[in-house]
């Protein structure tokens, strides 16, 4: 099965600057995502890319709203077309006249199924988040005290460990991290301080 978008445009340039609210988003994803697994995961991976915008990259509302939306929004699809994951929340978008530099972060969100490659910032570290968010929360779901003391050494422990959460791709954790200047420790020390919260 291939998740091929097959072409590298998404959404329209005449759009730039049209968002919608978090509330809006959150109305989608109660629609289009029963399960509240998945929705926790956007919404961890929605506040790390906000704070990132915020704190890394001194980004301006609108910008923080983008990178936001597109973290909430990237697994839309997942739990009801399994098999057409991401090709229809970007169509729902584009539908929506949504800001295209969203769309293209969802849908290079991994360049390894989705054939898109991220271009800037905003990309690639929703390429960077997307699989070690999801890593690191299986790593606290099992100690008893959750998040709490949780350290980035045995979270790089686990990922030497094949055989833990086996489902994430190492290999595109790997390739994510070396698309960016920023160490894999820093990356996990920042996914842990800011999705510990998100519920
Ligand atoms: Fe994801």
């Amino acid at each position: 099965m291939s998740h091929k978008l097959g072409r590298n445009s998404f959404g329209d340039p005449a759009h730039a600057g049209n968002l919608m609210t978090i509330e809006e988003a959150n109305v989608l994803l109660n629609e289009w995502v029963p399960n509240e697994k998945l929705r926790l995961h956007m919404k961890q991976v929605a506040a790390v890319m906000k704070a990132w915008a915020i704190e890394k990259e001194n980004a301006n509302d609108q910008t923080v709203l983008k990178w936001e939306l597109a973290g909430l929004l990237h697994d839309a699809d997942w739990e009801k077309y399994p098999d057409d994951h991401c090709r229809i929340i970007i169509e729902e978008l584009e539908k929506r006249n949504i800001d295209p530099d969203v769309i293209h972060c969802i849908a290079s969100h991994g360049p390894n199924y989705f054939g898109v490659e991220p271009n800037n910032t905003m990309d690639k570290m929703i390429y960077a988040f997307d699989e070690l968010s999801g890593f690191i929360h299986a790593a606290a779901l099992i100690r008893p005290t959750r998040y709490e003391g949780l350290e980035v050494k045995s979270v790089l422990k686990r990922l030497k460990s094949p055989a833990f959460a086996a489902q994430v791709s190492r290999e595109d954790i790997n390739d994510a991290i070396s698309r960016i200047n920023i160490s894999l420790e820093e990356i996990i020390q920042f996914i842990i301080d800011h999705q510990k919260d998100v519920n």
